[in-house]
């Protein structure tokens, strides 16, 4: 065991918070930032979509293949008591990080969409029944609607949906109405991956809860922007992906609350997640592992830990402090071209920014910036409905990160002008 902690000291070592936020400073964590496309310097404000990811993240991932590659849970030797350690002290470091109570209400999962799966087959098809209502909003990802709706054709329940006003904010008055002794759950997004919008799930939360209904929480926008504490907010469930935090793809993170989760039938039954198996009868494994059937992840667990040592070395205030100039720098470059209608003025907001221009598909946009560098989503945004609800087809998003820039922005700005002045 010795040999473990020195390892584990090591990765202790490289967290030390930074003193002042230097954005040439982060950008240099950053390999792929360095990168030219088409001939252009990188602007990369596609960030809603998933994150880059610094070096120490990409090396942790290398160094579990290169040196620390075993199976969890399952050996006596020296690489797989490792590979256990690093990926329970991941675990560890999520507990702390959201603020959870306990190891076991930190399960892990492939992204967002999983985890919301999860609860739906899981908690859904043993709580819910014909006449029961689960409610989510008009800002909902796909991942938080379908799962829902294909829970309600198997039980019987309904979807009610909290609309939302003109400028993307929830209308808490009809959630209110909404809620009832028919509801049985409440999944809603946090920051809106179309909007920006930060929802106060405050008090979305508080205000089921008077009627004992349970809050799924959706934070795979929040994690990356803000510092999220799930017994301050009080919600039952919250899911995260770790690709959106700078760490790397194929792992999430969905935390329950204990009482909830041990009340709950396993979701996958395979490996690691029984006590004892017969043909007879088999018998599950304590939380966590109950709902982590076969081998998971490892590398990306190990990942995600780094890039959670990473935003807490910068700190969620340095980053939302110049996460907002970015914002405010952008919307008022973007409120100076007549063309540009931006969709989603919420009064909290994080630094997504979708919009329209006149007269040209957002595809065209996409295109036209990704000839001059800059990335950006076009499209529904996995928000189909929320489209219908603004009536647009599509809109072009930029979505910013610790590392952008204010020349970055110019430089979108500027091509959007390109734009312009292509199709006029
Ligand atoms: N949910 C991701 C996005 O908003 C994929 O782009």
């Amino acid at each position: 065991m010795s040999d473990l902690l020195e390892d584990h000291a090591v990765a202790e070592a490289v967290f030390c918070p930074i003193d002042v936020f230097d954005v040439d400073v982060i950008r240099d964590d950053f390999p792929i930032l360095r990168r030219r496309i088409h001939g252009k310097h990188l602007v990369y404000l596609d960030n809603a979509a998933t994150t880059q990811k610094p070096q120490v993240v990409i090396d942790a991932v290398q160094e579990y293949y290169e040196q620390q590659n075993a199976n969890i849970h399952r050996g006596v030797h020296y690489l797989s008591e490792l590979a256990t350690h690093l990926y329970e002290e991941t675990r560890q470091k999520i507990r702390q990080f959201i603020n959870a109570g306990s190891d076991k209400e930190i399960v892990f999962t492939r992204g967002t969409t999983e985890s919301i799966n999860l609860i739906a087959s899981s908690y859904g098809k043993a709580k819910m029944g014909p006449g029961d209502e689960i409610i989510i909003s008009t800002m909902e990802h796909h991942s938080n609607i379908v799962p829902w709706q294909l829970l309600c054709e198997q039980v019987g329940a309904k979807l009610r949906v909290i609309p939302i006003d003109n400028d993307g904010d929830l209308v808490l008055e009809e959630y209110y109405k909404l809620l009832s002794e028919k509801t049985k759950l409440v999944s809603i997004v946090h920051i809106s991956n179309t909007l920006g919008t930060i929802n106060p799930i405050k008090e979305v939360i508080s205000a089921a809860h008077k009627h004992d209904v349970p809050v799924v929480v959706d934070a795979a926008q929040s994690m990356a922007h803000l510092r999220v504490d799930v017994r301050e907010l009080d919600c039952d469930f919250l899911a995260f992906s770790g690709h959106k935090m700078l760490g790397p793809t194929g792992i999430g993170v969905l935390y329950g609350k204990e009482a909830l989760l041990n009340a709950m039938p396993p979701y996958q039954g395979g490996g690691d997640m029984i006590l004892s198996v017969s043909f007879e009868k088999t018998t599950f494994n304590e939380l966590p592992h109950k709902f982590e059937a076969g081998t998971p992840n490892i590398a990306a667990t190990i990942g995600l830990g780094k890039a959670i040592d990473y935003l807490l070395r910068v700190g969620h205030e340095k980053i939302a402090v110049h996460e907002d100039n970015l914002l405010e720098y952008a919307n008022e470059a973007l409120a100076a071209i007549p063309e540009v209608r931006v969709i989603g003025q919420a009064r909290q907001k994080t630094s997504v920014i979708s919009f329209v221009v006149d007269g040209v598909h957002p595809h065209d946009i996409g295109t036209i910036l990704d000839q001059n560098g800059v990335a950006v989503r076009t499209g529904h945004h996995c928000t189909q409905p929320l489209m219908q609800r603004f009536n647009v087809p599509a809109t072009t998003r930029a979505s910013f990160a610790l590392y952008n820039t204010r020349e970055e922005i110019n430089h979108f700005i500027e091509a959007i002008y390109g734009v312009i002045r292509l199709f006029k």
